[in-house]
């Protein structure tokens, strides 16, 4: 197959930016392709809302600026962090006419919600499903435009480079180029070569790595692991967030995520004698940002040997829980918890790899005609902890300016033709599940006890050295058997464990979501954590 775009990825980046050259270019092919249903995605399960500053007389862009760059703890890139700020308020707009519905006061103005961090209420929402809602009006527009198709339950494999044209070849170019991906197509169980002038990574996080994290089946950096085996940067991967307050349900995956807008709302965290303890951690107690209220709870969860602490919602108005969170309110429910009178058992998850695969102001990887967009991303603007909300903010903005670059590229771009077909079989089901179900087992256990919340370097080599061994055994695996989608999840999956255990190991000073014990003394926090 053969296409102007090629984007991996239906969450809001792909989306996104799908949408925008297919309408700037209506004679342009644009191929979308996701390994699932085309609505599940990361984005789909999107809470709490989007940051932006829309309420001039009480917020403006320097304390929102301010907010993002204190919760990224010194290591945001300050320029974009003021570009991506700037620029949320068109990108916003764009959505609304899109079809975005998003709740207003019966004045007719945006209702804004408050998140960790945040020192204004500016967190823009569907009710409590707000990913669910822009999945929804993207989806309907997408699917108006003849010139997209999309190609949905197709897995990519790997991203095509001069690499697949042999050494020699290889040899000739300067810059690593980036010509399309090879997917597996589960329905005629054969490898496609999709050849592209452009091609648009937006393949979302990796929460999956984990035992507990609130991220979909999804969630396992194939982006990351194709752009890292075609040797394109990777950064900043230690810096895993953990949302404080999943559902605890033990056995389920994904967990349930209570949105930290319920905080903004005035919920407050309690260990199971009911004590309050924020107190202790920061001042601005439940609403700090996300890595001190997940690392004080992992801190009082430790102390007292507890599984779970609670999040008290009793005393909120009568019926307010309900109407603010509607979503929440049932998922509560149907588990015999009423938020309204019950507290509500929570513990913190992975949730967001604020680390990923490189990229400029414009989105361009170091690859040539390779961009990232979205979670998949490292874009600067996050540093060492994401501010909560900015990640759907930080997909449209990057989105947008991707789309500007490459629309005016992509007619001066050929085809490779020289690029060989993958010859070897695939399949849809791998002949030894049992042998991939175990090693992501083992995978999940070594990153939620030796790269946690709570890091020392003991527990770091050994995780180290154990995934350098899973990750030689997963390669020879996959060198000798057919391939499958749990196949080369299995070995992304891999790559993205031992990527941010190295990056963990190698950071020897304290920031933002990354804590080793055996490093306090170099702790390099720039606010008061
Ligand atoms: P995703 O939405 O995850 O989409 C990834 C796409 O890539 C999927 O279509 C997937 O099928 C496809 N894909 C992946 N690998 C392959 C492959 N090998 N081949 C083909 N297709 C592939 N952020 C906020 O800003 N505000 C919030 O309120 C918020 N709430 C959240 C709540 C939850 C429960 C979770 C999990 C996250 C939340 N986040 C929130 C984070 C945010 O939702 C994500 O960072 C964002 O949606 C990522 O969008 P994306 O387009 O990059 O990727
Ligand atoms: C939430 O609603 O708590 C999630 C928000 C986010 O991850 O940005």
């Amino acid at each position: 197959m053969n296409t102007d775009f090629l984007i991996i990825g239906s969450g809001i980046a792909g989306l996104t930016f799908a949408l925008k050259v297919a309408r700037k270019l209506p004679g342009a092919s644009v191929t979308l392709v996701t390994k699932g249903d085309e609505s599940e995605t990361n984005t789909k399960y999107a809470q709490g809302g989007i940051a932006v500053v829309t309420d001039l007389t009480k917020d403006d862009y320097a304390q929102h600026i301010n907010d993002t760059i204190t919760a990224g703890d010194g290591l945001c890139d300050e320029t974009i962090v003021r570009m991506v700020i700037n620029e949320a308020p068109a990108r916003l707009q764009e959505l609304i006419d899109l079809g975005v519905e998003f709740d207003r006061e019966p004045g007719g103005q945006l209702d804004l919600g408050r998140e960790g961090g945040h020192s204004q209420n500016r967190i823009v929402h569907h009710k409590d499903i707000t990913g669910q809602e822009v999945e929804r009006a993207l989806l309907k527009q997408i699917h108006s435009l003849p010139n997209i198709k999309i190609v949905s339950h197709c897995y990519a494999v790997d991203l095509i480079t001069e690499h697949h044209l042999g050494k020699e070849i290889a040899r000739g170019y300067n810059t690593t180029t980036c010509f399309g991906a090879y997917v597996l197509d589960p329905v005629n169980n054969r490898i496609e070569k999709i050849l592209s002038k452009i091609t648009m990574l937006a393949t979302g996080g990796a929460g999956q790595v984990y035992r507990y994290t609130t991220n979909p089946l999804i969630a396992t950096g194939d982006g990351i692991g194709m752009a890292y085996r075609a040797k394109g940067v990777i950064e900043n991967m230690e810096f895993v967030q953990f949302h404080p307050t999943a559902l605890f349900k033990p056995g389920e995956n994904p967990m349930f995520l209570i949105s930290e807008a319920v905080r903004g709302k005035g919920a407050i965290l309690k260990n199971k004698d009911g004590g309050e303890f924020m107190n202790n951690y920061d001042k601005q107690r439940e609403l700090a940002p996300r890595d001190i209220v997940a690392r004080a709870i992992d801190s009082e969860l430790k102390a007292r040997g507890d599984d779970f602490i609670y999040l008290d919602c009793a005393h909120f108005p009568a019926g307010q829980f309900a109407k603010n969170f509607p979503n929440i309110f049932r998922a509560c429910m149907d588990i015999g918890i009423d938020p309204s009178k019950d507290r509500i058992p929570v513990v913190p998850a992975a949730h967001f790899v604020c680390g990923g695969i490189k990229t400029d102001d414009l989105g361009r990887t170091s690859i040539n005609h390779l961009y990232a967009c979205g979670e998949c991303a490292s874009t600067g603007l996050h540093g060492a902890n994401r501010l909560a909300s900015n990640s759907l903010l930080e997909a449209v903005v990057f989105s947008h300016r991707a789309f500007t670059d490459a629309s005016g590229k992509v007619e001066n771009i050929n085809l490779n033709s020289a690029i060989p077909e993958w010859n070897e079989p695939a399949t849809t089901k791998a002949d030894e599940m049992v042998l991939i179900t175990q090693t992501i087992a083992d995978i999940k256990s070594i990153m939620s006890n030796y790269v946690g919340i709570v890091r020392n370097d003991l527990r770091l080599s050994r995780g180290l050295s154990r995934l350098r061994n899973l990750f030689k055994e997963v390669r020879s695996f996959y060198n000798t058997n057919v391939l499958s989608p749990q196949l080369c999840e299995l070995r992304n999956m891999v790559t993205v464990a031992l990527l941010i255990t190295r990056s963990a190991y190698i950071r020897d000073e304290n920031r933002g979501l990354h804590f080793n014990k055996d490093h306090v003394k170099n702790t390099k926090s720039q606010s008061p954590r």
